[in-house]
């Protein structure tokens, strides 16, 4: 097995771009007995750049079943060296990550930041609500707050007590157990509904279901369940296993059926099939976003003559055009008219305000706010 300080030269060679460096390693190296050797100059053969050795050299470790570390290592020295930083250069998060030097301590997997961009970005300078299980040391509750901004709320929820002491003074943090339910549920009655839970806590079977089945259905309308280390469904310390029943990653598969549930022959799970807009798989994060959902139906445009299906006769399907037609263009005809009203009481508004007349402002406003409501109300009814 290769030892951390013959890994640590190889990788410092490459960082250095140094061929004589690495080579004197590679044949100098008393650890390396000559299978191991030969596993080394293989995997640093088989790539043509710094970052492509380093990170060949950790396939080639973690193929050995060596040290998890280790590979680790390669995989972070192969991405400083070009294999992958300048996919996150602009992650606002992974700057910030980057960048700090001092303070609470934050422990991340480095490809979590796009992901967390991806889903987290429209929530960004709002008044959102989040909760993070998980705090740990507080580092990552500081960067969803520089993250989020002021209105944000924003609570970590930690089994742990010393938690509320090491968070900074102004985060909220809360004590209990991930597993307990009513803890849970406390949580958003107390400081919800959650746009987004971040499930960053004990990482085991149980605690990431619970969560899951208990704060997924009191979640805000577009809020997220973002579950983080996920790749413990596949070791066994966690009791996970590929396809290994009770995992959380199974769990999550079931909720991808809920997705598409009213396309099976079986009764509707309601709960999951009305709110389950999508699931996102990615390297150990599964990501379900909750959003109410119409039910599916399928929908055709066109001329008349091409809609003649077999579940209709022609004239039905024909009535159903017309009328559909009808109806969007009686909204299409009120939203223009109620875009021109609106546009004429800006400009009576404006008019009044350049006037400097308070009066005039306030009837104007009056005027303009029953004509804009009475309007919404009338597109409102025609099914706006
Ligand atoms: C990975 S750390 C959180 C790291 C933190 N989010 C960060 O990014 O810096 C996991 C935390 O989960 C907490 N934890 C473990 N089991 C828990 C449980 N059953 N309920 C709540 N928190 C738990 C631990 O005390 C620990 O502080």
């Amino acid at each position: 097995m290769i030892t951390v300080e013959t890994l640590k030269a190889l990788l410092l060679a490459l960082a250095e771009d140094s061929h004589d460096d690495v080579e004197r390693v590679v044949t100098g190296s008393e650890d390396l007995d000559d299978d191991e050797r030969a596993r080394v100059r293989a995997a640093l053969d088989s790539a043509d750049t710094a970052a492509g050795m380093a990170r060949a050299l950790g396939d080639a470790i973690r193929d050995a079943g060596d040290i998890d570390y280790l590979a680790n290592e390669c995989y972070r020295a192969a991405f400083y060296l070009g294999d992958g930083i300048a996919d996150l250069r602009e992650n606002p998060l992974f700057a910030f990550f980057s960048s700090k030097r001092t303070g609470r301590v934050l422990d991340k997997w480095v490809h979590y930041f796009p992901v967390y961009s991806e889903h987290f970005e429209r929530f960004r300078g709002r008044p959102v609500r989040m909760l993070e299980i998980g705090v740990y040391r507080g580092g990552s509750l500081d960067m969803w707050r520089w993250y989020l901004g002021p209105e944000a709320i924003i609570v970590g929820a930690d089994i742990d007590e010393r938690a509320r002491d090491v968070a900074a003074p102004d985060h909220v943090v809360e004590v209990g157990d991930q597993t307990d339910p009513e803890f849970l549920r406390s949580l958003s009655e107390k400081y919800g509904p959650f746009d987004i839970v971040l499930d960053d806590g004990g990482h085991e079977m149980r605690q990431q279901i619970v969560t899951a089945e208990t704060l997924f259905p009191l979640l805000a309308d577009g809020g997220v369940l973002l579950t983080e280390d996920c790749h413990t469904s596949y070791w066994e310390a966690y009791e996970g296993g590929r396809e290994r029943k009770g995992t959380f990653i199974e769990w999550c598969k079931e909720r991808v059926d809920d997705v598409n549930g009213y396309h099976q022959d079986r009764p509707l799970d309601r709960l999951w099939t009305d709110s389950v807009a999508s699931v996102a798989f990615y390297d150990s994060i599964v990501v379900i976003k909750k959003q109410r959902r119409f039910a599916p139906f399928a929908e055709q445009v066109g001329h008349a003559e091409f809609l003649m299906l077999p579940r209709f006769s022609a004239q039905h399907v024909t009535e159903l055009a017309a009328r559909r037609d009808a109806a969007v263009a009686q909204r299409e005809e009120e939203r223009a008219r109620f875009a021109q009203e609106r546009a004429e009481l800006r400009a009576q508004l404006a008019e009044a305000e350049r006037r400097n007349s308070w009066v005039n402002t306030t009837r104007a406003f009056r005027t303009w706010r029953q004509a804009a409501t009475s309007r919404l109300a009338g597109l409102r009814r025609s099914g706006d």
